[in-house]
């Protein structure tokens, strides 16, 4: 932490600063320039926060040069993680491919789904059993039965399952069938939730509210970790903003920013972010020439009765391009499909 003092503060001013860290069992180091006075501060910044330093006469500013996470960011692990799922790798190197139906609906359509996200090179199959939506009137889920229904599939396909939890009372069974949990934008600063999942011994995706800043995404996966649980990918899938030709904007540059930032791999959800069929080709393209380490998309065998988000998955007709995206452009970045 670094107190700026102002350009009229006193040798007083600087003394009480300097008296109330030492107090407070911290360091402080001062460094007096031309027109200002600088106060470095060394020890516990929580502590310090406490302290109001802000208030203090002849203090200009409180800045905070450390991360407020810990255990995800890059100062505490500086090597990119990867996290793996039913021994698929994310992270660093590879690009991996989750994709799977929106909500889970029938047997029949999941493993459909399941086999045009394996056509197109998926490693993961996605699916919700419990759906986060805006509606009390529309399709929640099948719940349980959704779980089996993912279970049998993966017992068909082979693939892992990443499915999502949207209340911490469930996360025990959910875990029971997953592969990896999935805590969605809805339920993003639901710390109960995160605290949950951190310690229910399988990896999560964890999502980007939809309101969250960076900085407010990293503290929620520092709800997982802290828990003991680092096996955490973050998925950037799109953000409130004032424009509404898509469902939401893909923050793309988050990608590069949080990899700097956090040694966590970082996925992109194409289908959530555009919400637009035409969209999740251009942004898997998009997210994967910025440096994601995988994408996580919406196929469906008949999207025109599907019970949620028909209009974002993608159909047979789309596969092929999507395996050779999947296919070509990650060597041009440096990596390997996983
Ligand atoms: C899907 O995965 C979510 O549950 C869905 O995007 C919710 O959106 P809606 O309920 O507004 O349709
Ligand atoms: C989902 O992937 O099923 C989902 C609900 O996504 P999001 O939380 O990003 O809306």
């Amino acid at each position: 932490m670094v107190i700026v003092m102002a350009p009229e503060a006193t040798q007083q001013d600087v003394d009480a600063v300097v008296d109330l860290v030492v107090t407070a069992g911290g360091d402080a180091f001062v460094s007096r320039g031309v027109s200002r006075t600088i106060i470095g501060l060394i020890g516990d910044i929580a502590h310090f926060g406490a302290l109001n330093l802000g208030t203090m006469p002849g203090v200009a500013d409180v800045m905070r040069v450390s991360t407020p996470y810990k255990l995800v960011s890059r100062d505490h692990h500086p090597d990119r993680s990867v996290v793996r799922v039913g021994g698929v790798p994310i992270g660093p190197g590879t690009a991996t491919l989750v994709a799977g139906p929106c909500a889970v609906e029938t047997p029949d359509q999941t493993l459909a789904a399941a086999r045009m996200a394996q056509a197109a090179g998926a490693t993961l199959l996605r699916g919700g059993a419990y759906k986060p939506r805006t509606s009390p009137y529309a399709f929640q889920g099948l719940g349980e039965a959704g779980l089996r229904i993912l279970a049998d599939v993966r017992a068909e396909t082979g693939l892992p399952v990443v499915t999502e939890v949207v209340d911490a009372h469930d996360v025990e069974l959910v875990a029971s069938y997953a592969d990896m949990l999935q805590v969605g934008t809805r339920n993003a600063q639901n710390f109960a939730l995160l605290q949950a999942v951190g310690a229910a011994g399988r990896p999560v995706m964890l999502k980007r509210g939809m309101n969250a800043t960076i900085e407010e995404w990293l503290m929620a996966a520092e709800y997982i970790a802290q828990r003991g649980n680092l096996d955490i990918v973050l998925c950037e899938r799109g953000i409130r903003t004032f424009e509404t030709a898509t469902r939401n904007t893909l923050d793309i540059s988050a990608v590069p920013v949080v990899q700097r930032l956090s040694h966590l791999p970082v996925i992109v959800d194409p289908s959530h972010s555009g919400g637009r069929r035409d969209l999740v080709l251009p942004l898997t393209r998009a997210a994967i020439a910025v440096g994601a380490d995988g994408v996580i998309i919406d196929v469906h065998p008949r999207p025109e009765q599907a019970l949620c988000d028909g209009p974002q998955a993608l159909v047979d007709d789309d596969l092929a391009e999507l395996a050779a995206i999947m296919t070509d452009l990650p060597p041009m970045v440096g990596r390997v499909p996983a």
